[in-house]
């Protein structure tokens, strides 16, 4: 099954590195580190937009406080840039507890996890970043640890070998993901809650535009911003790269308040249109309708005749296509709707003129 395999470690510059210099990825690129930092909310109250899981977690939070009891563990999942390591954060901020940060593919061996485990001081949060990519024999070590707040190490070798249980302080496993379909059910099951981030709506990515602009000092146009909001994707992250994007061409031309007109013209600038869509998207849509007739075909035909890679496509690319109903994931594979048709301003098939055949004028 395609959607269980991993990428093979790429040296060669590949879709991956094209996959980072895109300006509208929702995944993290190297210039977003420092100033998410400054942009991150840090209390639940300041983090715009999700109410749903805003909502559930004000109750496990104060629940939890009230009963002096750490967090149940907590699963994340929902596309790159929509808050899931905000989240986390937040959650250790708002239990008052200390947070620790790995991810799944840093911890390479059992011991790693255990040592990780055991230095943890009671009520912390352990914040697992792409936890669908631990290995499994790690995963195990994860099993008791969550269930029984224990690890169960091996001492000794061959017939004199012995388990012995060591107990781990009460913590909080926050997990994140972007492919909760990766994830074990063994793993899943043991999550207190399982929370699915969306895009965020219109309303929300115009305050989170606004909310960045004031950090960064910036001068923004209701109307720019409103803009800017639209073209982002339903994703925080890119907002606030767009939003930067946007600052430098104000500056160069000299303008101190960002008006509609600045933000249309960095815009175009960067080939972002209408609907957040980039040039990838555009030859990924037009791909599946040109050498696929709008498909079915399946996800690794098509990430080769883009040359992306089928990870980022499902990752990265698609959920927002699908968001947008301009692409649907079918049993037979990816196929091109309607709608995207219509927005690439191509012909969509049922309306298609007959084919100009050659008996054509005569009858
Ligand atoms: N609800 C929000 N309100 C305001 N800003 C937000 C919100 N959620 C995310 N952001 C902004 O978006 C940036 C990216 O968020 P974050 O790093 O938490 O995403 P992520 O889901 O962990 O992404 P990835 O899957 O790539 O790890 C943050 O630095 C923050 O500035
Ligand atoms: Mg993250």
């Amino acid at each position: 099954m395609s959607e269980t395999r991993r990428p093979p470690g790429q040296f060669a510059p590949g879709p991956r590195d094209r996959e980072s210099s895109r300006l509208v990825t929702g995944a993290q690129r190297e210039d977003d580190s420092n100033v998410e930092k400054s942009l991150r909310p840090r209390r639940l109250d300041e983090y715009i937009g999700q109410d749903r899981v805003k909502n559930n977690l004000n109750i496990f939070i104060q629940a939890a406080r009230a009963r002096e009891e750490p967090l149940d563990h907590i699963l994340l999942y929902g596309p790159p840039g929509l808050g899931k390591t905000t989240l986390a954060t937040i959650i250790a901020a708002e239990m008052g507890v200390s947070l620790r940060v790995t991810s799944g593919p840093a911890i390479e061996r059992q011991g790693d996890l255990v040592s990780i485990l055991t230095n943890l001081k009671p009520g912390d949060v352990l914040f697992i970043d792409e936890i669908h990519r631990l290995s499994r024999v790690v995963e195990e070590v994860l099993y008791p640890a969550m269930e029984d707040y224990a690890v169960d190490i091996v001492i000794g070798k061959g017939p004199a070998a012995r388990t012995m249980r060591i107990n781990l302080p009460k913590f909080t496993l926050v997990g994140a993901t972007t492919r909760l379909a990766l994830m074990t059910g063994p793993l899943r099951d043991r999550f207190g809650a399982v929370m699915r981030l969306d895009f965020y709506d219109p309303g929300a990515m115009e305050q989170i535009v606004r909310r960045s602009a004031s950090i960064l000092t910036m001068q923004i146009e209701d109307s720019g911003a409103r803009m800017l909001a639209g073209r982002a994707r339903g994703t925080p992250r890119i907002a606030n790269r767009l939003l930067r994007r946007v600052r430098d061409v104000a500056q160069v031309a000299g303008e101190a308040v960002v008006t509609e007109t600045t933000a249309n013209r960095a815009l175009e600038l960067l080939e972002i249109d209408v609907l957040g869509l980039d040039e990838t998207d555009r030859r990924i849509l037009v791909s599946l309708i040109d050498k696929f007739d709008g498909g079915p075909v399946g996800i690794d035909t098509l990430a080769a005749a883009t040359s992306e890679e089928a990870d980022t496509i499902m990752d990265v690319y698609e959920p927002y296509l699908i968001q947008l109903g301009f692409l649907q994931r079918t049993p037979r594979g990816r196929v091109a709707t309607r709608r995207a048709y219509e927005h690439l301003g191509i012909v969509f098939p049922d309306e298609r003129p007959n084919q100009p055949s050659l008996f054509q004028g005569t009858t």
